[in-house]
C-alpha cells in the first residue's frame, strides 16, 4: 500500500534511534536526550493530584486553554518576557512541540519557504516538511559562537519565502542569540514581510551574563511573531505535555483552527500543574539554572582534557553543546555515535541530524547527574588516550 511520499522522507528521528540502540547495553552513560531528570518539583505534582481529587480534568478544556492559566502566562509574558500579551492572545498546546506545528500548518502552504538558522532542532525542519513546505537551512557561524548570519538569512530570502523558525537558546548549539541581532532579524521580517515563528524552551537557561531576548517584546512585530513557550523543560515536566504560543489575536485565531485538529485541547491535569508551576514559589528554576550551569563547566573541562579529538564553543545557555568531532572517523557522526556506544557504551547524539552543517559534531546533554558526565568522559579519554 502506497504511504505518504511526504512522511515516507522523513528520516528517521537520531535522537531516538540512539535512545533505541542503547537499550541493547547496560551501564550506559547517556548523553543524548534534551530532558531534565531531577523529577517535577513536589507543588506541582501535589496542585495535580488535587485537582484530580477534586473532579477537575476528566473533561476536555476549552481548545485554548483554562482562563485562569492563559492569565498566570500573561504575566509571565510581562514580567519575564517584556511582552504585553492579553489571554485572547494565547494558546495553550501539547508542549511547544504541537503548539509549533500548528503555528506552522497556520503559516505556509504547500511548496512555501521557511528560513531556519541551522544546525537547529531538527524536529522544526520536520515540522516544515510535514507541512508540505520547503525548509531552507542558513549556517550560523560557527567560528563566531555560532552567531546568526544576518546577511546569509537575507539573501535566502525569496519571493516564496514565508517565514523564519529559530530557537533560542539554540538546540542544538547552546547559542544565546543577542538583542541586537534579533532586532535586524526583525528589520529583514518587518521589510519582507515575513513571519517569524520563535521556540523559547529554553528561555531561562542561560548564563555568562547573557541575557535571552524575546522577539516579540519588539512592538512593530507585534502582528510577525509566533512565540511558543513551554514549561516542560523550565520546571522539569516533559511527561506532562504543557506549553503555549503567543500571536496577535487574529494570527492566534488560525493557528487555533490548526490546533483543535491536532489535540482538541491540552491535558487538562496538565493545566492544572502548569497553573501551580506559575504561582508557585520560581526557586526550581534557578536551582535548575545552577546545576546545569555547574553541569555545563564540569563538561567544559572534561572536553578541554580531549583537545585532539573535540573542538567546542562554549554554549551560553540551554543544557546542551555541540563539539566537533577532529577525528576523521568523526566526518560521519551517525558512525562515530554508533561507535561510542558499542565500543564504550557512550551515548550522544549525531550532529547530522541537526542539518547538513551539524555533520562531524556531536550533540551533547548536560542535562544529567554529573557522575554521568564523569562516567561517559572517564570512558572517553581511556578509548581516545
Ligand atoms: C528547542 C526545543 N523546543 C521544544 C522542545 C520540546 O518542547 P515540549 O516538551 O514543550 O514539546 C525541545 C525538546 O527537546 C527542544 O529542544
Amino acid at each position: 500500500m502506497k504511504q505518504s511520499d511526504r512522511v515516507t522522507r522523513i528520516p528517521k528521528s537520531a535522537i531516538h534511534e540512539m535512545t533505541r540502540l542503547s537499550k541493547q547495553y547496560d551501564d550506559v552513560a547517556f548523553l543524548s536526550w534534551a530532558k531534565p531528570s531531577g523529577g517535577t518539583p513536589e507543588h506541582i505534582n501535589r496542585a495535580a493530584i488535587n485537582a484530580i481529587q477534586k473532579g477537575l480534568t476528566g473533561e476536555y478544556s476549552a481548545s485554548d486553554g483554562l482562563v485562569q492559566l492563559r492569565e498566570e502566562i500573561v504575566r509571565k509574558l510581562k514580567r519575564d518576557n517584556n511582552i504585553e500579551g492579553k489571554a485572547d492572545e494565547l494558546l495553550v498546546t501539547v508542549g511547544a512541540i504541537e503548539g509549533l506545528a500548528a503555528a506552522v500548518l497556520a503559516t505556509i502552504d504547500p511548496g512555501d519557504e521557511v528560513i531556519l538558522p541551522s544546525p537547529t532542532y531538527s524536529t522544526h525542519i520536520r515540522q516544515v516538511e510535514l507541512a508540505s513546505g520547503k525548509p531552507v537551512l542558513v549556517p550560523l557561524i560557527e567560528e563566531q559562537n555560532y552567531a546568526l548570519d544576518i546577511a546569509a538569512v537575507r539573501s535566502a530570502i525569496t519571493d516564496k519565502t514565508r517565514a523564519i523558525m529559530y530557537c533560542n537558546p539554540n538546540n542544538p548549539t547552546g547559542t544565546v542569540f543577542p538583542e541586537s541581532q534579533l532586532r535586524q532579524l526583525a528589520k529583514i521580517a518587518i521589510e519582507h514581510d515575513l513571519m517569524v515563528i520563535t521556540d523559547e524552551a529554553y528561555e531561562y537557561f542561560v548564563f555568562d551574563g547573557n541575557r535571552h531576548f524575546s522577539i516579540a517584546s519588539v512592538p512593530e512585530m507585534k502582528k510577525q511573531v509566533i512565540s511558543a513557550y513551554t514549561l516542560t523543560k523550565t520546571y522539569a515536566m516533559t511527561g506532562w505535555r504543557v506549553g503555549y504560543v503567543h500571536a496577535d489575536e487574529a494570527v492566534i485565531a488560525q493557528i487555533r483552527k490548526a490546533h483543535i485538529p491536532l489535540a482538541i485541547c491540552a491535558p487538562v491535569v496538565s493545566q492544572y500543574a502548569a497553573i501551580a508551576a506559575l504561582q508557585g514559589s520560581q526557586d526550581c528554576i534557578s536551582e535548575f539554572r545552577q546545576h546545569y550551569f555547574i553541569a555545563r563547566n564540569l563538561m567544559c573541562e572534561r572536553l578541554d582534557q580531549l583537545p585532539e579529538v573535540f573542538d567546542y564553543v562554549k554554549p551560553g545557555g540551554s543544557y546542551l553543546m555541540f563539539p566537533r568531532i577532529k577525528l576523521a572517523e568523526g566526518r560521519d557522526s551517525l558512525a562515530f555515535c554508533k561507535q561510542l556506544l558499542r565500543d564504550i557504551q557512550v551515548s550522544t547524539t549525531p550532529g547530522v541530524a541537526f542539518g547538513p552543517t551539524g555533520e562531524s559534531h556531536l550533540r551533547l546533554s548536560f542535562c544529567v547527574l554529573e557522575e554521568t558526565i564523569n562516567l561517559a568522559f572517564d570512558r572517553m579519554e581511556k578509548y581516545f588516550g
